[in-house]
């Protein structure tokens, strides 16, 4: 298969349309086959549940190929496991998780052209998403759904290296307690652009979320988990019941105690000791761990030993063991490689 023609290490992460993706309507009560198009519009009604309550949600996962040219994507079970548990919060029909990889495995197929090659530190990102598109004016759910599934080459996150960035502590929430803050609401992305914007403006990289009941407890940001290290060396990341369980998070902490030998703790983590950790990084699918080199708390700012020109000791292991596995260079965990092609 000849691969498009595109200055692959130049892609920024922005949408491409590929040539094919796959979509499944929900009516009547039931889910029908589905299948690829070539199509990348929508005709809806003016009504639709997402255009008049919101009621959507998304997934977000990769496709890489590996040093030996297989195409793979990363534990896309735990994909479609998060996206059954968000529908339910939204009383979204869940799909179930077999349609899920099913789709992903076929669209993925059909772009294979597309699939950034190795080395290129390109990759292809996954976007499988539902919503509402029966009309709804009284607020209620939709009865009719559409899931949906595209593709887009996405360059690499960190252009010429990875430069440690600055947050600061926001002053606005992302989610509410007993919220919706656990799951992919596109809702919880709607009400955190205020506050990017505003951070962005400002000269942030992006919002550290305290925990919107006491305000003393670290939450996570707009797109990512935190993870911290100790001066002693153990990784620790935040627990709380409004946070979105990232699956890198959830794969690097694995990654720290399985393959490393490092001591992790998932719990708690109060601002007050931020200021004595010896590392920071956020994770996500997007950059797999993006460190964190000065925090700004209202003007009072806390540097983390690592400084501001590379990643602390521990996150560059962490990176460089994960980013491995996903490439095909070290041996992965049973089930995290999911081979497509
Ligand atoms: C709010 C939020 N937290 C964390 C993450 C990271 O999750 P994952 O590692 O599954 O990409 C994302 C991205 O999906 C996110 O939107």
């Amino acid at each position: 298969m000849k691969k498009k023609d595109l200055d692959w290490g130049s892609l920024g992460f922005g949408y491409v349309s590929c040539d094919y993706r796959f979509v499944s309507n929900y009516e009547n009560g039931a889910w029908d086959e589905g299948g690829l198009t070539t199509d990348n519009t929508l005709v809806l009604s003016e009504c639709a549940g997402v255009l008049q309550y919101a009621q959507t949600c998304f997934e977000g996962l990769k496709a890489y190929t590996t040093e030996d040219g297989r195409i793979v994507t990363f534990r896309p079970d735990l994909n479609a496991e998060r996206m059954a548990n968000t529908c339910r919060r939204l009383i979204i029909p869940e799909l179930p998780e077999g349609r899920f990889i099913e789709a992903v495995e076929k669209v993925v197929k059909a772009n294979a052209a597309w699939v950034p090659p190795f080395g290129s530190g390109a990759t292809l990102y996954i976007r499988p998403f539902i919503f509402g598109k029966g009309p709804v004016i009284g607020v209620a759910p939709s009865k009719e759904y559409q899931f949906r599934v595209f593709t887009t080459p996405v360059g690499p996150y960190f252009k010429g290296g990875v430069k440690p960035i600055t947050i600061r502590v926001s002053d606005y929430d992302r989610a509410a307690p007993r919220g919706s803050g656990h799951v992919k609401a596109g809702l919880n992305y709607a009400m955190s652009l205020f506050a990017i914007v505003d951070a962005h403006a400002k000269g942030f990289d992006e919002n550290m979320y305290l925990d919107p009941e006491t305000r003393t407890k670290v939450e996570e940001t707009g797109g990512a988990n935190f993870l911290f290290v100790t001066k002693d060396g153990t990784v620790v990341t935040p627990k709380s019941p409004s946070i979105l369980p990232s699956i890198t998070r959830r794969s690097l902490m694995y990654v720290a105690k399985e393959i490393l030998g490092l001591k992790t703790e998932e719990r708690e983590v109060y601002f007050e000791e931020v200021k004595d950790f010896a590392e920071c990084g956020l994770c996500g699918t997007a950059a797999v761990i993006s460190p964190v080199g000065k925090i700004n708390d209202h003007g009072k700012e806390i540097c983390f030993p690592a400084g501001m020109e590379k990643m602390g000791e521990i996150t560059q292991k962490l990176y460089d063991t994960l980013t491995g596995i996903q490439m095909g260079r070290i041996p992965a965990p049973e089930g995290w490689i999911h081979e497509i092609a």
